[in-house]
């Protein structure tokens, strides 16, 4: 085991990693951030999807040791100070955006991510973003009218699934 170091949701959080130990297990077990969900550990699912440094990186593809002294964001630090929904999970919200909510973090995060480069995409655009998150509940419509909507643009001619 080795002591490793980094900023997580803003606060600076240490705790024990093998060499093995992947990120997404780090987050969940060690410092007990269980908002990131694991839903293969393969790399297929999205459902771990975390920001490291700002960009959006599936947590179970890297080990904790490689995020030492990286700036992590989680789903649990996407909310407002004041513990209101952000912008893009308050469009999830009122679009419908999940069901079961299992890959729900995953795609806030992909989503934030997406819209921070791009802050207006196209509808094609943000399918071509989520392909690397699945969701086995939504048929993903009311997931990109909601990003569409965390945008800023107008799906009220989008119809609701
Ligand atoms: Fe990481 Fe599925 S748990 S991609
Ligand atoms: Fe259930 Fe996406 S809402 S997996």
């Amino acid at each position: 085991m080795t002591k490793i170091q980094m900023t997580v949701n803003g606060k600076t959080v240490s705790g024990d990693a093998e060499g093995r130990t992947l990120l997404s297990q780090f987050l969940r077990e060690e410092l007990k951030l269980t908002g990131t969900h694991v839903g293969c550990d393969t790399s297929q699912c999205g459902a771990c999807v975390v920001h490291v440094n700002g960009n959006a990186v599936k947590a179970c593809t890297m080990f904790a040791q490689e995020a030492e002294d990286a700036d992590v964001t989680t789903i649990e630090g996407m909310a407002e100070a004041d513990g209101s929904l952000s912008t893009i999970q308050q469009a999830f919200q009122d679009h419908h955006g999940l069901q079961c909510g299992f890959c729900t973090p995953g795609m806030v995060m992909s989503a934030a991510a997406l819209l921070s480069e791009n802050p207006q995409p196209t509808e094609k655009e943000v399918r071509e973003y989520l392909e690397g998150n699945l969701c086995r509940c939504t048929g993903y419509h009311n997931i990109v009218k909601a990003i569409l909507a965390a945008s800023g643009q107008d799906v009220s001619g989008i119809a609701a699934e």
